[in-house]
């Protein structure tokens, strides 16, 4: 549904996106991660056909960006990541203003505004000002606005961004139902664990270029090669049981974190069975209160690749 090859933009001698090579098939929620300034916008803005690129090649549901513009625009929905608001509109007459942009006429007009409003949960602030309307509110309108020509491909970029913790989940359970609905989704943001449950794969993006491109779980595996325990014992012997620990030959390391007050056991390459954790502790006659397998999130593996290949 959407494909690039070798996508190069420059801006001067910067390489804003540099060999870009991408592809998401239908139905694919793609999370597009990287910290500011990595090519993200770029990207969509390409796909969006408002921006051409240096070289390369791009194509939305089989149209290129070079001579299928009309046909891209009709096909796929793009929200930037700011968006002009129109004073004095209500919300209604916002979106009845773009229906008409997009030719939808009359009866049927109202009808889809008033389906995109009830999608994200909007209609009872049909008759408010847009700028009376809070961001969060302002991200949902915006993505309504979007989702007026039924597009079967949307580029949303940060959609949840600025938004308060709620908002930002609300928003991800809307992509959720987008993604329900069959629609082939690329998604940017650099808040990374809540994409997690979003995508079934994520691409990871550094100074232009594609660091990580894969499905979620192997991008986990790829950082989860090793295993990390937490434990806690009770009667305040962390300090103890850490010795007893370490003399164990499959710990590489143990930090304690004085914080929590729990020791961060770090099994050697291919360990993953910490049960012996939990024998040698007891044998020892210490009060096992915790001893479970630090989870890795997004963050993690994000922070983990970025690191391995930019040093
Ligand atoms: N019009 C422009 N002129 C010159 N350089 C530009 C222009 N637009 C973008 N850039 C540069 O291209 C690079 C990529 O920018 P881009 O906006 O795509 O990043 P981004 O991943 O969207 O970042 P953010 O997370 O901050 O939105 C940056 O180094 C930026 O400074
Ligand atoms: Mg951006």
């Amino acid at each position: 549904m959407i494909e690039t090859r070798d996508l190069t933009k420059m801006y001067g001698d910067l390489y804003a996106l540099d060999r870009l090579t991408l592809r998401l098939e239908k139905g694919d929620v793609y999370g597009f991660i990287g910290p500011n300034g990595a090519g993200k916008t770029t990207t969509m803005r390409i796909l969006a056909t408002l921006l051409n690129p240096t070289w390369g090649e791009a194509t939305v549901c089989g149209y290129s960006i070079y001579n299928g513009s009309k046909d891209i625009r009709r096909v796929m929905g793009y929200m930037p990541d700011f968006f002009g608001v129109y004073d004095d509109m209500k919300v209604t007459e916002y979106l009845e203003f773009f229906a008409a942009a997009y030719r939808i006429k009359g009866a049927e007009r109202r009808k889809k505004c008033e389906q995109v409003l009830e999608l994200v949960d909007l209609s009872y602030k049909r008759d408010a000002l847009v700028t009376s309307l809070s961001r969060g509110m302002t991200q949902r309108l915006g993505l309504a606005r979007v989702l007026l020509h039924e597009p079967q491909v949307l580029l949303l970029d940060e959609p949840a961004s600025g938004l308060d913790p709620r908002a930002r989940i609300e928003m991800y359970e809307l992509l959720k139902e987008l993604r329900n609905m069959g629609k082939t989704i690329l998604v940017s943001s650099h808040i990374l664990p809540e994409l997690a449950k979003v995508c079934n794969k994520i691409g990871i993006i550094e100074r232009g270029k594609l660091l990580f491109d894969g499905d979620v779980e192997s991008a986990k595996r790829q950082i989860l090669q090793r295993t990390i325990l937490k434990v806690m014992v009770g009667d305040g012997r962390n300090l103890e049981a850490k010795q007893h620990l370490e003399a164990h030959s499959t710990v590489e390391k143990i930090e304690h974190n004085a914080e929590d007050d729990v020791l961060l056991v770090t099994l050697r390459d291919g360990n993953h069975d910490g049960s012996f954790v939990a024998d040698t502790l007891v044998q020892k006659g210490f009060r096992l209160k915790m001893l479970r397998e630090e989870e890795v999130n997004l963050e993690d593996v994000f922070m983990g690749i970025t690191k391995g290949i930019t040093n």
